[in-house]
C-alpha cells in the first residue's frame, strides 16, 4: 500500500523469478577499511531479505560510498561493505561504488540505462541519499522500471512526514551543530509546527551575538546575525537558548586535553579568548525538563563537542533525557545518531533516522527527489 503516495514493496506485484535492483545507502563510516557503524547496512536487511523470501531470482544492491568524484578510487571501494553484507545477507550482490562513474551524480541517461539493464524492477531503500537527484535515485522509475520504496524508506517517510504534518503535542525539537546556516531551512520549518525549539551546539553563539552578548572566541557566523535576530523575533519564547555554557579558556585546544587551557562553567556572555564548547549543567537541566514533558521529540545535532570527553556532558544529558522521554522520540541521522550510539542509548529511541541531510530536507521541504520519482513510477 502506498505511503504518502509512494508505492511500497507490495505495489510491485509478484517479484518471484525477477531480477531486482535495490538502491541502498551503504555510505557507512570506515576506519582503516573497517566499518565503524553498520546501522545503514542492518537497516536495509528487512527489504533485502523480503525480496529473497519472495523468490526474486537476483537481488542486487547498489550504493555510493564517500565522494570519489566520478572516477574509481580504491579508497572508496565497496569491498569491505560487500564482505560485511555477505555475512548478513548471503546471496545479495553489491555493485561497485556508483560514484566511480560521473553519470551517477550527473543523472546521465546512458548511466541510468546501463544500471537498469537486465533488471525487472527497482526498489529505493536509500533514505539517506534520497535528497540527491542522482541517477540511481531518480533514474530507474523515470525509465519505466516498476518501482517501490523499501521497508526502511517507507518507515522513514511514515515517521518524519507524520511528525512534520501531524505531531503529538507538546512537540519539542532540539537542534544542535555548529552552523545556523546549515539549519536555517529546518529551523523555519520547525518553528511553523513545533511547540518549543531548543538550540544547542556552537550555533547558539550566533543567536547570542544577535542578542548583543559577548561570544569570546566561540564559533560565530557573522553573516547570519541578522537572520538570527529575525528568527528570535518570529519565535518569541518558543525558541529556547542556553542559560549557561561550558567554556575552554585561552591556550586550550579541542580534542587535545594535554594542550592545557582551563575549562569552566560560564554564563552566556563569554570574555575574549574563551570558547564555548558545550551547554552548561543549568541549561542541560532546563532542557531535560522540557524534553520530559514532550509527547513528541525530534533531535538533530549535538549540544557540544561531545567527541572530546571534557565536553560530552551536555549532549549525554540530552541523549539520556530523550531516551527517557515517554513521548515518541526521533533522532536525526549524522552526529546525533552517532552520539546516542556512543552512549549506548540507541535502542531507547523510537526512531533513529539513517539520513542526516535527507531527514533535514524532508522536514524542511516535505518531499525529496527520490520520493517524487517513486510517485511517478509506472506502477504507482
Ligand atoms: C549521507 O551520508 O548523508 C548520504 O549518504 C549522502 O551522502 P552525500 O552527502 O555524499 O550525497
Amino acid at each position: 500500500m502506498a505511503i504518502f503516495g509512494v508505492p511500497t514493496l507490495e505495489d510491485l506485484g509478484s517479484v518471484a523469478g525477477k531480477n531486482v535492483l535495490v538502491r541502498v545507502d551503504f555510505n557507512v563510516p570506515l576506519k582503516d577499511g573497517v566499518i565503524t557503524d553498520d546501522l545503514r547496512i542492518r537497516s536495509a536487511l528487512p527489504t533485502l531479505q523480503w525480496l529473497q523470501q519472495q523468490g526474486a531470482a537476483r537481488v542486487v544492491a547498489c550504493s555510493h560510498l564517500g565522494r570519489p568524484r566520478g572516477k574509481p578510487d580504491p579508497k572508496y571501494t565497496m569491498d569491505p561493505v560487500r564482505a560485511h553484507l555477505a555475512a548478513l545477507a548471503p546471496g545479495v550482490e553489491l555493485l561497485e561504488n556508483l560514484r566511480y562513474d560521473a553519470g551517477e551524480e550527473g543523472n546521465d541517461p546512458a548511466f541510468v540505462a546501463s544500471l537498469c539493464e537486465g533488471f525487472d524492477c527497482y526498489v529505493n531503500d536509500a533514505f539517506g541519499a534520497s535528497h540527491r537527484a542522482h541517477a540511481s535515485i531518480v533514474g530507474p522509475p523515470a525509465r519505466g522500471l516498476p518501482s517501490a520504496a523499501g521497508r526502511l524508506l517507507a518507515r522513514e517517510i511514515e515517521v518524519l512526514l507524520g511528525l512534520r504534518n501531524h505531531p503529538d503535542r507538546p512537540f519539542v525539537a532540539i537542534l544542535g551543530g555548529s552552523k545556523v546556516s546549515d539549519k536555517l531551512g529546518v529551523i523555519n520549518a520547525l518553528l511553523d509546527v513545533c511547540d518549543q525549539l531548543i538550540i544547542g551546539g556552537a550555533m547558539c553563539f550566533t543567536f547570542f551575538k544577535a542578542q548583543g552578548k559577548g561570544v569570546g572566541s566561540s564559533l560565530l557566523e557573522a553573516d547570519q546575525v541578522d537572520t538570527c535576530k529575525e528568527l528570535l523575533a518570529k519565535a518569541g519564547d518558543r525558541l529556547v537558548l542556553p542559560e549557561d555554557i561550558t567554556a575552554l579558556g585561552p591556550g586550550g585546544k579541542l580534542f587535545d586535553p594535554d594542550a592545557g587551557g582551563e575549562v569552566r562553567q560560564a554564563g552566556t556572555s563569554l570574555p575574549e579568548g574563551w570558547m564555548g564548547v558545550d551547554i552548561g549543567p543549568g541549561t542541560a537541566a532546563v532542557y531535560g525538563d522540557i524534553i520530559h514533558e514532550a509527547r513528541m521529540v525530534l533531535w538533530n545535532g549535538p549540544m557540544g563537542a561531545f567527541e572530546d570527553a571534557r565536553f560530552e556532558a551536555g549532549t549525554r544529558f540530552v541523549a539520556e533525557a530523550v531516551a527517557a522521554c515517554r513521548g515518541f522520540t526521533v533522532v536525526g541521522g549524522g552526529d546525533s545518531a552517532a552520539a546516542v550510539a556512543q552512549f549506548g542509548l540507541d535502542d531507547k529511541i523510537d526512531h533513529v533516522s539513517t539520513g542526516g541531510g535527507a531527514s533535514l530536507e524532508l522536514i524542511e521541504q516535505g518531499d525529496l527527489p527520490g520520493l517524487e520519482a517513486l510517485r511517478g513510477a509506472v506502477n504507482a
